[in-house]
């Protein structure tokens, strides 16, 4: 038998975006839209467009943009829902309706208050209603796992009358274990042999730490979708992680005769463009894309490594997009070299975002002697996700040391007219903080700060992360860059300020809207 191609879908904007401090805003959404669509996942679940006014405009949008992959929104067997689904999805190269209803004792009674027999039943009318609008439909059987296989049998083979061409079994609760789930799909073959003229999905989340091993046991047992998010984000422990479950089936091909169309060398860059618009990084030992991942740290292991690579490697770094930090352009670099170098990163930028990227590419260049593809990847990612600037910085002192309290004089913009305000606190970044909550005027909760450098090397860049809440609880993420760690502070700050107010205006409009 032929290698079995697997169909990747990514769920990083529907079931990643729900987990707490991952919410993206429109164009991050977008952003990373068009990152998956580079690594030619086959299908983006898109958002839930019935859930809010924001998940349509960015399913919609989406749906719109994204021209390689198959676009989904999620939707409950819900008339609503599926409606506002096809209206989310209808313009999409590749549009698929993504529709759902629990099927395990436990769901059907305490949360749909519904009997097996109206589960079923409801199951195929909205199946059917979604086939009226769409050719490509994707039914799922919320908490599978934990669901009686002679029921789901019948739902599955009732479904697929329907018009459902994908059944996917999640394991919602990230309960089930490899060879019992192997022996789940297995079983349910036989129990709805039509099962066999669809596409069938495992969708694993993690709360044991086995989603990717229950993925590839599913593909073991004839699954050919398997449903995951990058850096394995999602409710709770989260969903399998696209880039272990990939780089598993790359390294491991001669095991499990099958393989992915992904683009591996994107690997690195969708993890850490996610980690840059949520602000949620990944632990240093995260398989695949943590830090660590492939640092040698040990003597032996170094010595080994420079050897020959595979006394300890069992894939290239290369391989998922880690380059090791090549010296590119400097100072004197002019604009037609530099599009070129963006153009090898693999970014497709129009020639305005060259002007404007090139621009911040000559000040950082003046500050730093040495300027890196990763430094080029942060300041390309940090501008693609720009939101308005409301207020922008325009000048900031600090006088602070150890034997004195730390004072911050700064002066913002906004539309037009300049603020300035002073105030102290606990060492210059605090102080610095307070004076730009001074002038935006609004209460807002310091809720994460971080630092640390984009490459090595004294003059490296600054990346700070903010995090602040409003009022309702909401947290938005800033960053900002500069070879000036409190510069960086700052920007980061007022990015998130800036991303709050985007977020409040989009929801008033959204509300005049509907
Ligand atoms: O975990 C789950 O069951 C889900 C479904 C809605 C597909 O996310
Ligand atoms: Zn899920």
């Amino acid at each position: 038998m032929g290698m079995k191609m697997i169909k990747i879908f990514d769920t990083t904007l529907r079931d990643g975006e729900q987990s707490p401090g991952c919410s993206m805003n429109l164009k991050e959404k977008i952003e990373m839209a068009k990152q998956l669509e580079r690594m030619k996942v086959d299908i983006i679940e898109a958002g839930f467009a019935i859930s809010s006014p924001g998940d349509f405009l960015s399913v919609k949008t989406i749906a719109e943009t994204i021209k390689d992959c198959r676009v989904a929104s999620l939707a409950r067997t819900v008339k609503g829902d599926i409606d506002r689904a096809w209206e989310a999805l209808k313009d999409a190269a590749a549009p698929r309706i993504h529709t759902f209803i629990a099927t395990s004792p436990l769901h059907m009674e305490y949360k749909l208050q519904m009997t097996p027999d109206e589960v079923y039943e409801r199951a195929i009318e909205m199946v059917k209603h979604a086939k009226g609008y769409c050719s490509d439909i994707e039914f799922s059987a919320e908490d599978a796992t934990r669901s009686n296989p002679q029921f789901l049998a019948k739902v599955i083979e009732g479904v697929i009358k329907a018009g459902a061409t994908t059944i996917n079994l999640p394991d919602t609760v990230g309960y089930t274990t490899p060879d019992e789930h192997y022996e789940f799909f297995m079983n349910l073959r036989k129990l709805a042999p039509s099962l066999d003229n669809v596409t069938i999905s495992a969708h694993c989340h993690n709360d044991l730490g086995l989603g990717v091993a229950n993925s590839l046991a599913a593909i073991k047992a004839g699954v050919t979708q398997i449903e995951c998010t990058i850096n394995g984000i999602g409710e709770r422990a989260g969903n399998s992680a696209m880039e272990e479950l990939v780089m598993a089936l790359h390294t491991r091909k001669d095991m499990l005769d099958a393989d992915t169309r992904i683009v591996t060398t994107e690997i690195m860059r969708s993890s850490s463009l996610l980690s840059r618009i949520t602000g949620v990084k990944v632990q240093p030992n995260k398989a695949i894309v943590g830090e660590n991942a492939f640092a040698h740290e040990s003597g032996i292991h170094q010595h080994g490594v420079l050897n020959n690579r595979e006394t300890y490697e069992i894939m290239t770094p290369e391989s998922v997009g880690l380059n090791a930090n090549n010296m590119v352009l400097g100072k004197h670099s002019g604009k037609h070299a530099f599009k070129n170098k963006v153009k090898a990163l693999g970014y497709d930028l129009s020639d305005e975002d060259i002007d404007i990227t090139f621009k911040k590419f000559k000040v950082l260049a003046d500050k730093k002697k040495q300027v890196y593809d990763r430094d080029i990847e942060v300041l390309i990612d940090k501008e693609s996700v720009q939101v308005p600037k409301t207020f922008s910085v325009d000048k900031f002192v600090i006088n602070s040391g150890n034997s004195i309290t730390s004072t911050a004089v700064v002066k913002m913009m906004k539309e037009g007219k300049f603020i300035e305000r002073v105030s102290t606190g606990d060492g210059p970044v605090d102080a610095a903080f307070k004076a730009i909550e001074k002038i935006v005027g609004m209460s807002l909760k310091l809720e994460d700060y971080e630092l640390k450098s984009v490459t090595e090397g004294k003059d490296a860049q600054g990346d700070a992360l903010v995090k602040i809440s409003n009022e309702e609880g909401t947290v938005f993420a800033g960053r900002g860059l500069s070879t000036d760690v409190i510069e960086a502070s700052i920007y980061a700050y007022v990015n998130a300020v800036n991303k709050m107010i985007y977020d409040e205006e989009n929801h008033k409009k959204m509300r005049e809207v509907n």
